[in-house]
C-alpha cells in the first residue's frame, strides 16, 4: 500500500517534470520503479478511448512473439522466410521444413514460460503510457495514437500500416523498439514498410519519419542502471562488490557483423553509458546469447562466459538483458531457466540473478515519450546514420527502403 502511494506521488512529480521534451532532459532524481501492484494493474492493455481522432500515429516496431502455443509455427515460418534476417538456399522450400521441425521444441520452451510471449502485453502498456504523456508534452501534434507492428506475429507491420492509413493519420512515426540498430531487426521492419507501399504501387498518404536507434538515451540508461542497482542490492553484502555484471544481448552471425552491421558497436555504447551511470561499481562484460547453427557468431557466448568465470573462481554474477526492452523467451527461458537455473547449478555458481526487464517501468514510458517528442521537434526524417548502407550490403531492398524514407516530405 505504502509502495503504491509512493508510486502515485512519484508519478505526479513526474507529470510536473514532463511538460516538454526539453524539460525532460533535466537530470531526474526520481527513480520511478514499477511496484508489483503497479505492474499488475498497468499490465492490462486497455482500449484507447474511442473519441480520439488521432493526428500522429506512432508505430512501435518489434519482432513480436507467439502469444499462444498454436501461434509458434506461423511465427517461425515468417521468421525463416524473412530474407532481411537471413538468406537460405531455396528459402521458400527450406523455411517451411525448418519451421515444422523446430515447432515442438520451441512450443516446449514457451510452455515453460506460461504458454506464450508477453511482448504484446508489455508493448501495449509502454505505448499507452507513452501517448498519454505525449498529448500534454506535444499538444500541437496531438492526439497521438500508438500502433503495434510486429514482424512475425499479428498485428503484423503491414496490418498496422494499413490501419494507420484507414485512421487518417497525418504524421506517422516508425519507432523501433530495439534501442540498438541492426539490419536484421529494425532494418527488416523498415524494409517491410517500404515493401507494403511498393507492392501496392501507392504513395503514403501519411508523412513518415523514423526513430531508428536510441542506444544512449539518458532515460533508457537510467532505467537500466536502476534495475541493475536494485538487483545488486539483493546479493549478500559481502559478495556485492565482486559480482560480475554480464550484459547479455542477442548475438549475430559473423557474416552479418562483417558486412558492417552497426549493432555490436551500439550495444557497446549502451553498456558503457550504463556503467558510467553506475560509477563503474563492478567488473563487467558484454556477452552474446542465442547462437544457433554451426556457423561462427559474435561472442563470447553468455553460457560459455558463465562457465569460464566459474572455472576461474568468479561465482557471483548478475545477468542484464541489454538489447531488448521487455521480457521475451530469451530472458524468461534462456537466461532465467537455461542459464540461471540449469547451467549455474552445473557450474557451481554461488549467486546468480537477472536484472528485471524494463516492462512496465513508468520511467521507460517517459523515455519513449521523450524520444518521440524530441523527434517531432527535430523535424528530421531519420538519423544521419540510417542513410548509410552497410559497406558490404548485398540486399537491394535496403537501399530502396532508405531512399523511400529519405524522400518523405515533412
Ligand atoms: S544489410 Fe545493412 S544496409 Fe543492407
Amino acid at each position: 500500500m505504502q509502495a503504491a502511494k509512493m508510486a502515485a506521488a512519484a508519478a505526479a512529480a513526474g507529470r510536473h517534470l514532463l511538460r516538454s521534451c526539453s524539460q525532460l532532459r533535466v537530470p531526474l532524481r526520481w527513480r520511478g520503479q514499477a511496484t508489483a501492484a503497479a505492474v499488475t494493474e498497468s499490465a492490462r492493455p486497455r482500449e484507447q478511448p474511442q473519441e480520439r481522432k488521432p493526428k500522429t500515429g506512432i508505430l512501435m516496431l518489434n519482432m513480436g512473439g507467439p502469444e499462444r502455443l498454436d501461434d509458434v509455427h506461423d511465427f517461425l515460418l515468417r521468421l525463416f522466410l524473412d530474407r532481411d534476417l537471413m538468406t537460405l538456399p531455396v528459402q521458400n522450400k527450406l523455411a517451411p521444413l525448418i519451421a515444422r521441425r523446430r515447432t515442438p521444441k520451441i512450443q516446449e520452451q514457451y510452455s515453460r514460460i506460461g504458454g506464450g510471449s508477453p511482448i504484446k502485453k508489455w508493448t501495449a502498456v509502454q505505448g499507452e503510457g507513452m501517448v498519454k504523456l505525449l498529448d500534454s508534452m506535444s499538444p500541437l501534434t496531438a492526439p497521438h495514437k500508438y500502433y503495434i507492428g510486429f514482424r512475425y506475429v499479428h498485428p503484423l507491420t503491414e496490418e498496422a500500416v494499413e490501419q494507420m492509413e484507414r485512421d487518417g493519420i497525418q504524421r506517422a512515426i516508425a519507432f523501433t523498439q530495439y534501442p540498438q540498430y541492426s539490419c536484421s531487426t529494425t532494418g527488416s521492419s523498415l524494409n517491410a514498410i517500404y515493401r507494403y507501399y511498393n507492392q501496392k504501387g501507392e504513395k503514403p498518404k501519411m508523412k513518415w519519419s523514423i526513430i531508428d536507434r536510441w542506444p544512449t538515451h539518458p532515460l533508457l540508461i537510467q532505467c537500466f542502471a536502476d534495475h541493475i542497482q536494485k538487483e545488486l542490492n539483493l546479493f549478500p553484502p559481502d559478495k556485492r562488490k565482486e559480482v560480475v555484471i554480464l550484459f547479455s544481448a542477442h548475438s549475430l552471425p559473423m557474416s552479418v557483423v562483417n558486412r558492417g552491421d552497426p549493432y555490436p558497436q551500439e550495444v557497446g555504447a549502451t553498456v558503457q553509458r550504463v556503467m558510467e551511470k553506475l560509477n563503474y561499481s563492478n567488473p563487467y562484460r558484454l556477452v552474446w546469447q542465442s547462437k544457433v547453427g554451426p556457423m561462427p557468431w559474435l561472442g563470447p557466448q553468455t553460457d560459455e562466459t558463465i562457465k569460464g568465470l566459474c572455472q576461474r573462481g568468479k561465482k557471483n554474477m548478475l545477468l542484464v538483458p541489454i538489447a531488448f526492452t521487455s521480457d521475451h523467451i530469451e530472458t524468461l527461458y534462456e537466461l532465467d531457466i537455461e542459464y540461471a537455473q540449469v547451467l549455474a547449478n552445473e557450474c557451481g555458481v554461488e549467486n546468480i540473478r537477472r536484472a528485471e526487464s524494463l516492462n512496465g517501468n513508468p520511467l521507460f514510458s517517459k523515455a519513449l515519450a521523450d524520444l518521440v517528442c524530441s523527434h517531432l521537434q527535430s523535424n528530421e526524417v531519420c538519423s544521419r546514420q540510417l542513410t548509410l548502407c552497410c559497406p558490404l550490403c548485398v540486399n537491394p531492398v535496403c537501399r530502396e527502403a532508405k531512399a523511400f524514407f529519405s524522400s518523405q516530405p515533412l
